[in-house]
């Protein structure tokens, strides 16, 4: 049975904000350190320490916000060791991932230039749970402010012009690795500290409040009840955040990334899928004492987590991916386009070398592989800043473990330009789906279709065979009159666009 998808083409709804598509990169394994950063005297190519190809693959899939340092590193880090010259930063012991010295080589300055490089907003997470309001307050004047001591400081280590980074987290994960505070208890930190985070002139903040886990509503029922009307009457806070990971067989996660049979296939796809009630569950909350939706939800944390891959530090969270983590980042995108009213930032964790990253780089600055979640970032790149389209489907329900998901998810943008992008996938890892599709009001103009398959579910990309799995022609797809058919192979990705 043919899944019909109706692209109602002319009804153009909420802006999809392009910070959904952000990524996430803290001090953990190797992410930063032989990651991101190579540092300047690296023979791998470099521009004042960050790895020129990663940079350039960040650039191609126009990454549009970059969050650090943390997680829960961001709760344990003081941003005054991260300044001045290199060789006298000190070096602590990151306490979170791996015990490892962390030499705080990468710091602000080197961090704002990472994102100057990629064209990407910076996205600093404060520390709560183990600093003051009045080292954070410093932290947003040093990058910020245009005079003062503090301005003074930050042109005489090589920055005259402030920064002015706007999105600002206040604390992360406060219900646990960030303090272990209650609801109640963070609120009233929350207060305290965003009083102090202030905007300069012509650099206004985005204060994101550190959020709940999963379905914890009355995490956010407290934050939006204590903080969203402040003491003159407007929120305290623009964004609250969410984290959700995908962890088959939960905490500690015990099932590797690949090897996995079907029922680990359906397992995920049920597992990403519950997202979409939870966020449902937030907004409900936040609609209560927000009902215009002022304050956004910020998914800043999200993907898939596995066990480690054998060999390495099991505090670093390095795991392989394959298309079943390219489905998953499709169908959550999806969800986070269908809540764009309300979800208006997501950070994918994390951008090399941990968790779902985009990219994984061998040790001691090697070979670069691209994983397959790049290539469905790139396609959703067409949805950034674009208008969202309702988009009627068919499609059938899934079960798997007492959990439902949809055999086929689709959402669809109109672009400035007017084209028309669909962005959809199989999440039936055993059969081909077989799409019609309408775009009401238009006769379809396929100008790009692109595909994302695998015909091994378990293949992933390595240092030898960087591109296995790689978006390819989706050639196939066929116009007739008004009607678009095209069958997209078991567990695939497809983006369509039409001008
Ligand atoms: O992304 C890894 C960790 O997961 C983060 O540091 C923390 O916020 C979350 O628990």
């Amino acid at each position: 049975m043919p899944t019909h998808l109706t692209v109602h083409a002319a009804e153009p709804g909420p802006v999809i904000d392009r910070h959904i598509f952000g990524n996430f990169a803290e001090h953990l394994g190797r992410c930063i350190y032989d990651g991101l950063w190579v540092g300047p005297d690296s023979k791998v190519p470099n521009v004042r320490g960050w790895r020129s190809d990663l940079v350039a693959a960040l650039r191609q899939i126009r990454l549009p916000n970059l969050r650090w340092p943390g997680g829960c590193f961001a709760d344990d880090y003081h941003w005054r060791e991260g300044i001045g010259p290199r060789e006298k930063r000190p070096r602590r012991i990151n306490a979170h991932w791996g015990g490892v010295v962390e030499t705080n080589a990468v710091g602000t300055h080197e961090f704002l230039d990472l994102c100057e490089q990629i064209g990407c907003e910076p996205y600093l997470a404060g520390n709560v749970g183990s600093g003051s309001p009045a080292e954070l307050r410093d932290w947003v004047e040093y990058c910020n402010a245009a005079a003062g001591s503090l301005a003074d400081l930050r042109a005489a280590n090589g920055r005259r012009e402030p920064w002015k980074v706007r999105l600002w987290g206040v604390g992360n994960e406060n219900w646990g690795c960030g303090g272990n505070m209650t609801a109640e208890y963070y609120a009233n930190e929350y207060r305290r500290f965003a009083t102090y985070v202030r905007d300069f002139p012509n650099a206004p903040l985005y204060r994101v409040a550190g959020g709940a886990r999963n379905d914890d509503f009355h995490w956010t029922d407290v934050q939006m009840r204590e903080a969203f009307k402040g003491p003159i009457g407007g929120p305290m806070l623009q964004g609250l955040s969410l984290h959700y990971y995908v962890v088959p067989g939960d905490f500690p996660p015990k099932h590797p990334a690949t090897g996995y049979n079907h029922d680990g296939w359906k397992t995920v796809m049920a597992l990403g899928w519950k997202i979409d009630d939870h966020i449902r569950g937030h907004r409900a909350v936040m609609d209560r004492y927000d009902p215009a939706a002022k304050t956004a939800l910020v998914v800043d944390e999200w993907g898939s987590w596995y066990a480690v891959e054998p060999g390495t530090n099991p505090g670093f969270l390095y795991q392989q991916q394959t298309i079943r983590d390219a489905v998953l980042a499709s169908l959550t995108l999806n969800i986070f386009i269908n809540h764009c009213e309300r979800v208006r930032i997501a950070n994918l964790a994390q951008t090399v070398n941990v968790l779902q990253a985009v990219a994984l780089t061998e040790e001691g600055g090697g070979r670069l592989v691209l994983t397959p979640t790049w290539d469905v970032m790139g396609f959703y790149a067409a949805h950034q800043d674009a208008r969202r389209l309702p988009v009627h489907s068919d499609a059938a329900t899934l079960k798997h473990e007492g959990m439902t998901y949809p055999a086929v998810s689709a959402t669809a943008s109109l672009a400035a330009d007017n084209s028309v992008t669909v962005t959809l996938c199989n999440t039936d890892p055993a059969a081909p789906a077989e799409i019609t599709l309408a775009l009401t009001g238009r006769t379809p103009v396929v100008s790009e279709a692109r595909l994302l398959a695998s015909a091994d579910l378990n293949t992933c990309n390595t240092f030898d065979h960087p591109r296995a799995i790689a978006s390819r022609p989706f050639d196939s797809i066929r116009v007739n009159g008004t009607q678009v058919t095209a069958t997209l192979p078991p567990g695939a990705i497809a983006s369509l666009r039409f001008a």
